[in-house]
């Protein structure tokens, strides 16, 4: 007979620090999977249509210059870009799971590494891409994924740095950083198609030079990372208030991106993919 005492399972206080928590993961497990519906997207919609040899078709899926005949090297600049934009989709994620970093830690160490040279290497392909091929509808947009892309590099060194001196809590807060700025383009994607279902899309323009095309790629960055800034604060104070404040913050924000991840897929994934 076992001697051990049967014990009542102990239940767990619902709290304001408990409601910030569950509102962080709540938007964090809808980015994750609007992060792999992009993954299966980019592969879907590009594979199929580079292993046959019709590059033109890459075209089909809205770009404003991907395919352009006798540009070789620009065309491989482009194919690159978007096929290892599958590979930060991805590993993206996995990099903030705190299951794989404590179970896993030399894959973490390695993917890491990998995430971030590819994420420098999209930041500074993107940036040739609008200013040297010329891929952009107006300036001032373009400025605003320029910004995103340079945030990118100084939020890497930064990572790097600190994973480097083996400052853990600074390198986490700067890979989190790392981890929206990266992700300013996905944002970007579904920020417009939450505001065009939300709005019926109000300030846009079919040729992206509307209120909302130009302002939209600085919110894309700017939301997030302010949002992660005060999130963290709510988490770290004592004030109940504050965090019953940001819990419902966040809520709305995996809201928004819910719906917004709903629209990219139905209107600008989905009907691309071809396998
Ligand atoms: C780091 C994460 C990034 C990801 C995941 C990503 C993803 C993509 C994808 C999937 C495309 C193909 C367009 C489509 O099929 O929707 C694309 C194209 C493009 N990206 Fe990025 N990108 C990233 C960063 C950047 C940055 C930082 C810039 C600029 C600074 C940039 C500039 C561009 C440009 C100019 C195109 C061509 C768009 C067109 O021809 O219409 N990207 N990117």
């Amino acid at each position: 007979m076992s001697d051990t005492v049967a014990t009542p399972p102990r239940r767990r206080r619902v709290t304001p620090q408990s409601l910030l928590q569950a509102s962080g993961v709540l938007w964090f497990t809808i980015a994750a999977a609007g992060q792999w519906m992009f993954t299966y997207y980019i592969l879907g919609a590009y594979i199929p249509r580079t292993a046959s040899g019709q590059y033109e078709r890459w075209n089909e899926v809205g770009l404003i210059n991907g395919y352009v005949q006798g540009d070789w090297l620009g065309n491989l600049g482009f194919i690159s870009h978007v096929l290892l934009a599958a590979f930060v989709s991805v590993a993206g994620v996995l990099q903030l799971l705190p299951v794989i970093r404590r179970r896993y830690p030399a894959f973490h160490r390695w993917t890491g590494r990998a995430y971030l040279a590819v994420a420098v290497f999209l930041a500074v392909g993107g940036i040739i891409l609008i200013w040297v091929r010329g891929t952009r509808m107006n300036d001032w947009a373009a400025l605003g994924t320029t910004t995103d892309g340079l945030l990118i590099l100084v939020t890497a060194a930064f990572t790097l740095r600190h994973a480097m001196a083996r400052r853990i809590d600074l390198h986490r807060r700067w890979a989190m950083r790392l981890f929206l700025v990266v992700n300013g383009v996905w944002f970007l994607r579904v920020g417009y198609m939450a505001w065009a279902i939300a709005s019926g899309g109000a300030g846009m323009s079919r040729s992206m030079n509307g209120p909302t095309d130009i302002v939209m790629p600085y919110l894309a960055f700017l939301i997030p990372l302010v949002l992660l800034e005060l999130y963290q604060k709510a988490r770290d104070s004592r004030s109940m208030p504050f965090k019953l404040v940001l819990a419902s913050v966040i809520t709305s924000g995996a809201v928004v991106t819910a719906l917004g991840l709903f629209g990219a897929w139905m209107m600008m994934w989905s009907p691309n993919i071809l396998i």
